[in-house]
């Protein structure tokens, strides 16, 4: 790996010798000597590691142990050793966890006081959503967001203030370039010229999925580029027809962006995951990994959504849907990448449903996403995509055609239930067997019916 500069707990660090593909973790732990950052399950799921990330997009929460090291280049790490002062006053969010008694055996507190001190600078409050991707086993959540509630009106302490202020253009020389193992590129250009001519090398954008690969798997990557650099593929335009969306833009990012235009895909982005999963996730290696539980990819296929795909100087467009041809097999030739997606500019009859065990932080058994259009009380067009239920994210074809041109009612959506077994055979794993994944399927179809009636159907709405 080049040589990479990086604010560690307000202090200057230049790293180099280290393999592209070590974890922020492991080297805080083994080669600092940083023991606070915890290593739990060590793949994204517990949050014990979780430290605070500063760059000019701002501060977020995220996971140290699928972190690599050439994604920190010219950012501001700080871990739960820099929360208190250097003199040792506590960061409020560190008192109130005692004053609170939000600790017991105390290894997941650093993860926690971290995350709550990376909200509490944002001044966010939806604790419930902000601590999702912390895990406890003995505490109880209750005393750790009161802890989190108590924090929120004390000022944020001015060491934590300085983190933004670390001068980015001074430590950007050097170690950017294009020499191989691993490439940084800062634009889609230098992207694209590098990879016609490494096709073989793994692109690496937030790492959650590809650092699993390296913790869980134990792969050797030998040539990887890191797509973090790349500024114009974090872009987010409207177009003519809708916002297209970069390859490297985060899952939080996109969230954002999506509250006002497509409120259900927003809400679909936040049981994405976790916090700290969602700030470092993008939509394109959401895509690009063509699994058949991602969540982005039937929300937007069922909007008509657009994949742009880039190798070398050429670019073409393709319907999402048409990426995806089998388990593990995309439509994507050797040395091209995803540049971005685009998004329709609309879509309001939009609904999307994700059946996991939990609510919070767990993966999809089913995902199902409905977009039909009902004008004078008959379908006049159906986009219904899911997740769960193929070996691809896949289209409804054989559903949206029994409903085609049907009255909008409870008989036409029950006489289209039999067409489910023809577009889908789902598997039976250890999330769902095939019988209920398809039965949910249908009763998601059940439901959306009803949502469009105007009926409450969302568990969180019913109350005592
Ligand atoms: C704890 C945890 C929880 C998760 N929960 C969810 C969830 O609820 N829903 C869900 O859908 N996913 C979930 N995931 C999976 C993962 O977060 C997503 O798939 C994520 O969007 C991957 O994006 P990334 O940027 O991290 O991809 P990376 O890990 O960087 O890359 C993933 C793949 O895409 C390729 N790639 C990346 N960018 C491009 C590009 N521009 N062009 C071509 N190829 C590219 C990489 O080479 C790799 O093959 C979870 C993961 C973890 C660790
Ligand atoms: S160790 Fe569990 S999220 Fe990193
Ligand atoms: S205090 Fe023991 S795991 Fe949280």
């Amino acid at each position: 790996m080049n040589d990479i500069t990086f604010l560690l707990n307000g202090e200057t660090v230049r790293v180099g010798g280290e393999p592209a593909t070590r974890t922020l973790l492991d080297w805080l732990r083994e080669a600092r000597g940083l023991k606070g950052t915890k290593e739990g399950c060590n793949e994204g799921d517990c949050g014990a590691c979780t430290v605070m990330l500063t760059d000019e997009a701002g501060t977020r929460a995220v996971n140290s142990c699928i972190l690599f090291l050439p994604q920190l280049h010219g950012k501001a790490v700080r871990t739960v050793e820099g929360l208190s002062a250097p003199d040792g006053a506590l960061h409020p969010v560190q008192q109130a966890l005692i004053d609170h008694h939000g600790s017991q055996c105390g290894f997941c507190t650093p993860g926690f006081a971290v995350s709550m001190a990376a909200a509490h600078l944002n001044g966010r409050t939806d604790h419930d959503d902000v601590l999702a991707g912390n895990l406890c086993r003995c505490t109880g959540y209750a005393p750790i967001v009161r802890a989190a509630e108590a924090a929120h009106a004390a000022p944020v302490p001015d060491w934590i203030r300085d983190d933004p202020r670390f001068f980015w253009p001074e430590i950007s020389s050097g170690a950017r370039g294009k020499s191989a193992p691993a490439c940084l590129p800062e634009t889609a250009d230098e992207l694209a010229a590098w990879y016609v001519d490494h096709p073989g090398a793994t692109l690496i954008a937030g790492a959650t999925d590809v650092g699993l690969w390296v913790t869980k798997a134990l792969r050797d990557l030998p040539e990887v580029a890191f797509l973090h650099g790349c500024a114009d593929l974090k872009r987010i335009d409207e177009t003519a027809v809708g916002f297209r969306v970069g390859a490297g833009v985060t899952i939080a990012a996109l969230r954002a962006a999506m509250e006002g235009p497509h409120p259900a895909f927003a809400e679909l982005l936040r049981r994405f995951a976790s916090e700290q999963v969602r700030a470092a996730a993008t939509i394109g290696g959401n895509i690009a990994n063509g699994s058949p539980i991602g969540d982005a990819p039937p929300a937007l296929i069922a909007m008509g959504a657009t994949l742009h795909l880039r190798r070398g100087e050429g670019r073409r467009d393709i319907p999402l849907e048409s990426f995806f041809i089998d388990y593990g097999k995309q439509d994507r030739r050797a040395g091209e990448f995803i540049e971005a997606v685009t998004i329709p500019a609309t879509a309001p009859a939009l609904a999307c449903y994700k059946l996991s065990k939990r609510f919070d932080q767990d993966i999809s058994a089913v995902c199902g996403c409905f977009n039909v259009t009902v004008e004078e009380g008959a379908v006049t067009s159906a986009r219904i995509a899911f997740g769960g239920m193929a070996g691809v994210p896949k289209r409804a074809s054989a559903v949206e055609e029994a409903l085609a041109g049907k009255p909008w009612t409870l008989a036409t959506v029950e006489a289209a239930f039999p067409a489910f077994a023809e577009d889908y055979a789902p598997i039976s794993d250890m999330r769902a067997s095939a019988e209920y994944r398809l039965e949910t399927a249908r009763n998601m179809a059940l439901r959306y019916l009803h949502e469009s009636q105007g009926a409450r159907v969302s568990v969180l709405e019913v109350s005592p």
